[in-house]
């Protein structure tokens, strides 16, 4: 299979992780429209979605599929969503197209996290892909230095401001060899709103598109 074709078939493969008659949260990104697109197609047997960014809102309105205010959901069973780099500890680097924020707070409320991915995204260690941390812009410089400290080399992310009008550091350079320990400290940096470590609350499952076949990796 392609690398889109890897994405599609374990976009597909998350809908049997749906529980009828539930609330979806919704991740971002390539993989989670595929998602979007698998869900439409059941969608009068769900009741309805939880959006982790404007976009994906808008593809599952498109759908016709309801999309409910989180403030008001008490019990999210699922969020599905995809990853920039995920171990086979389900440990995950997320935040590539912006929307880290909103993913780890509908990530939280739910019960469980089903990572859907194409091969590619399975490392050994995290850090090949910079980790992205949304910033107050006005603490920005404070927190480039910060990250500079701890051995990262952070860049602006230029053109971009977040759902939440807030800026990115993407962080290069790094080699996460305690992923549960970083995205503690860094969380701990006045400014940070959100780094793009997914470690403190891993995924419970990863369904991962490989050549032939979609794997099962479950913790
Ligand atoms: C969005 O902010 C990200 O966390 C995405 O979930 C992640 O970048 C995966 O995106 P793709 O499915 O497009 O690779």
């Amino acid at each position: 299979m392609t690398q889109d074709e890897q994405k599609r078939a374990a976009a597909a493969a998350a809908i049997q992780y749906v529980p009828v008659g539930s609330i979806v949260g919704v991740g971002t990104g390539s993989t989670a429209n595929y998602f979007i697109d698998e869900l439409a197609k059941i969608k009068h047997k769900i009741e309805g979605a939880v959006a982790s960014s404007n976009v994906t809102a808008q593809r599952l309105k498109n759908h016709g599929i309801e999309v409910l205010d989180l403030n008001t959901v008490t019990d999210l069973p699922v969020y599905i969503d995809g990853a920039d780099e995920i171990t086979k500890h389900l440990h995950m680097i997320k935040g590539g197209g912006g929307a880290l924020t909103r993913e780890k707070i509908v990530s939280a409320v739910a019960r469980k996290f089903i990572c859907i991915a194409d091969q590619s995204k399975l490392v050994d260690v995290l850090g090949a892909f910079p980790l992205p941390i949304e910033v107050i812009p006005m603490a920005r410089s404070y927190v480039a230095r910060e990250i500079t400290y701890l051995g990262g080399h952070p860049a602006l992310r230029q053109d971009f401001v977040t759902d939440n009008g807030n800026i990115i550091l993407d962080v290069h350079g790094l080699q996460i060899l305690n992923p549960v320990e970083l995205e503690t400290t860094l969380n701990q940096l006045t400014g940070v709103v959100t780094n793009g470590l997914f470690a403190r609350k891993a995924a419970n499952t990863l369904l991962l598109g490989t050549d032939h076949s979609v794997e099962t990796i479950t913790i």
